[in-house]
């Protein structure tokens, strides 16, 4: 698929397509600083001859070496014994910063009709630059692979280009784990912050409080000796392993380990509290000596402590704490947890680590700066954290658990302090919802207009992270769940600014998105799975379905939060259509792009259309037949019949296209009612808080080619 970036480079870069016949696509993601492609190219027909220059190790060999098996992986060619061209890798230096911010990433690429040449800052950037080029790799009408002749200047824009992956609402397996470490390697994302222990299970071996893992791992934790490994896995591909255990909140898995631990308002069990007692001296003993343990487990250099969602009422009315407060003159929830922070900050300072907390870590602001700020209810975070002197990891607007799409994410920039968060107007409606939901609707989740970031607090920010909360994200869904927006993250973490062509994006996602499963990735086969047991022996029907809908956004598929607001607890299966749906499926993005040509008038894009509308409109029959015994299947028949009368009214408006007589008034009245009606269930669920409240479509189920079908009507007239 030839793409050539070069509208949403020409502001910045110095992409130029020198020839309009270079045979050579470029669709690279992240995209990188600068791309110059030139005419001809470079035949693939066995592995590359690697000659060093420079700094060589063993975990540069064994890259070579993963990227060697990789070309068979992406190219399919089994002949790679064979001598191919030459790759010649001249690594600067040696790099003490490796696994550091200070890493040096940087590369340049060059490659020609002789052979290729890697030039690197360091190791770090030979591993960078072998990601760019496993994704230059094209093969041909005949099979054969080659690379086109470019030449690549690369280096990112931010040093900290992460995602949080939640290991306690859902246990992910090693294997698991790994398989995203491989697929941030191909995007350059270079940190994996786990998080470790909240209030549902503590996940890591500890020898000194051994009941954190024998307890309250609930049989799914990781051994040291498998956090060793996946440290050491993640090293060679350039990924440092930040560890969280958050504290003092969230923390309900160590109080049922050691009940002793916790808080203890006058009446209320110890056992099982979410909090840790910030005047315990037990507390204190006990989160020092954790943390010194697995501060030496885990090399890296930051350690997360959480510090998020204490509740107000966490130490109401309990004596210790009371006391506490006044020996020591704090007159504030937010104060006593700044004393809490601060002996814990002292203590893994001591220990040589850089302590790392969510954002409600500054609610004082008297916190010692060296401090590293994670910003996450409001891009506002990421101004007054910076303001105060804190470096910052911005993950507001970054929420891949909310379920929103990759161009949703893409648009936040790490450095805009008013993007992200919920807006006054929808703080003070959304407070009108329900009782409960002022808890919650804190000015702190309020973004307010702020002034831009001077240079010195710019320079405070370390770049983003993306997390992805697992309360609706199992093992099996996380592939699904992480990709491909999480790329689309990273190019908004590595590339420049001015990269943000949102149509160009997903054109290079969707090529991405397949390399990354020839190199591995499982979300195809995870939904294929999921769907086989929908309809065992029956699913390929759903498959179709799938590519056509998201769940619905912001946890409005949470069914726990209306069961709690009744006051009833439930187990909720993650087995559903909604849950094996794409969140952002490309195969609906394609479809977007193909009708946006047809309604523009290009006869090709119109005859691809044409077949999409009778695929759904077989397929729908296929669900209704496959719905009589695979109940499960049954809610979403509404779904499927919304998609086929879509594509009804979508036939009805090519052929007005193509004769030029403009839609029936009644074909244009009943395109509205399906295109309302599937608009206002996607609105329901689009901003946090009302989609709890909102009214839910049928299965969960968002239909994701809605903009293109109603673009193709008003194009006809409708
Ligand atoms: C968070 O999402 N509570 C950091």
């Amino acid at each position: 698929m030839p793409l050539r970036p070069v509208a949403a480079l020409a502001a910045a870069c110095t992409l130029a397509l020198l020839g309009p016949s270079a045979a050579a696509a470029v669709a690279l993601t992240p995209l990188p600083q600068s791309v110059r492609e030139s005419e001809g190219s470079l035949a693939l027909p066995g592995r590359f001859a690697i000659a060093w220059t420079g700094c060589r190790e063993p975990m540069l060999e064994r890259a070579a070496e993963r990227f060697q098996r990789d070309l068979g992986r992406l190219t399919g060619v089994e002949t790679f014994a064979a001598a191919g061209p030459r790759l010649e890798i001249a690594c600067a230096a040696a790099d003490p910063g490796a696994l550091s911010l200070e890493a040096r990433e940087a590369y340049r690429l060059q490659v020609t009709g002789e052979g290729v040449k890697l030039d690197a800052d360091g190791p770090i950037g030979v591993l960078r630059g072998l990601a760019t080029l496993r994704q230059l790799i094209e093969t041909g009408p005949d099979g054969a692979a080659a690379l086109p002749a470019v030449a690549i200047d690369d280096r990112p824009r931010f040093a900290w280009r992460g995602v949080t992956i939640d290991t306690a609402r859902h246990f992910m397996s090693i294997e698991t784990l790994r398989r995203q470490i491989d697929a941030m390697e191909q995007v350059k994302l270079n940190v994996l912050h786990l998080h470790l222990s909240d209030n549902e299970a503590f996940r890591v071996e500890s020898r000194r409080y051994p009941r954190l893992h024998e307890v309250a791992g609930h049989g799914q934790f990781y051994t040291q000796a498998q956090i060793r490994d996946l440290i050491a896995y993640a090293a060679d591909r350039g990924v440092r392993v930040v560890p969280e255990f958050d504290v003092p909140g969230h923390a309900r898995a160590m109080t049922l380990a050691y009940p002793e631990l916790a808080s203890n308002p006058a009446g209320a069990p110890a056992a099982g509290a979410q909090v840790l007692n910030p005047a315990s001296e037990a507390a204190y003993r006990f989160v020092t000596r954790l943390f010194d343990e697995m501060a030496g487990l885990f090399p890296d250099a930051y350690f997360h402590i959480g510090g998020d969602e204490v509740g107000d009422d966490a130490w109401a009315g309990d004596p210790q704490v009371e006391a506490l407060m006044k020996t020591e003159g704090l007159t504030t929830k937010a104060q006593v947890e700044a004393h809490f922070h601060r002996r814990i900050h002292q203590a893994l300072t001591r220990r040589g680590k850089i302590v790392v907390g969510w954002e409600e870590i500054i609610d004082t602001g008297t916190l010692p700066r060296d401090i590293v700020v994670q910003a996450w209810r409001t891009s506002n975070a990421t101004a007054r954290a910076t303001a105060l002197g804190h470096r910052t990891i911005v993950s507001a607007g970054y929420y891949l658990d909310l379920l929103n799409t990759a161009q949703f994410h893409y648009g936040f920039d790490p450095l805009d302090t008013s993007a992200a968060g919920m807006s006054p107007a929808d703080a003070d409606a959304a407070r009108k919802l329900h009782p409960l939901v002022g808890r919650f609707v804190t000015d702190g989740v309020v973004v307010q207009p702020m002034a831009p970031l001077t240079p010195e607090q710019e320079a405070l920010v370390l770049g983003g992270e993306a997390p992805i909360w697992a309360e609706l994200v199992t093992d099996e869904m996380l592939d699904n769940r992480l990709w491909p927006r999480a790329a689309a993250l990273a190019e908004r973490f590595w590339s420049p600014r001015e990269v943000r062509d949102t149509g160009d994006m997903y054109a290079r996602l969707a090529v991405q998105q397949d390399r990354l499963r020839r190199l591995g990735l499982q979300d195809q086969a995870a939904r294929a799975r999921m769907a086989s047991r929908l309809a065992p022996g029956a699913s390929e029907p759903l498959l179709v379905l799938l590519d056509l809908v998201g769940p619905v956004r912001n946890m409005a598929h949470d069914k726990r939060v209306p069961a709690a607001i009744a006051g009833k607890k439930i187990v909720q299966n993650l087995t559903a259509m909604a849950d094996a749906a794409p969140v952002d499926s490309l195969a609906a993005r394609a479809f977007l792009a193909r009708a946006e040509r047809a309604a523009s008038g290009e006869a090709a894009a119109r005859a691809a259309v044409r077949a999409d509308f009778e695929v759904w409109n077989a397929n729908h029959r296929r669900v209704v037949a496959i719905a009589q015994d695979h109940p499960a299947v049954r809610e979403a028949l509404p779904i499927s019949a919304d998609i086929a009368e879509m594509a009804a009214v979508g036939l009805l408006a090519l052929d007005a296209l193509e004769t030029g007589k403009p839609l029936a008034p009644e074909t244009a009245a009943r395109a509205k009612v399906v295109l309302d009606r599937a608009d206002a269930f996607e609105a329901a669920s689009a901003r946090p808080i009302f989609s709890f409240f909102g009214k839910r479509p049928p299965a969960d189920l968002i239909i994701m080619v809605t903009p293109g079908v109603r673009r193709l009507v008003e194009a006809a007239g409708g």
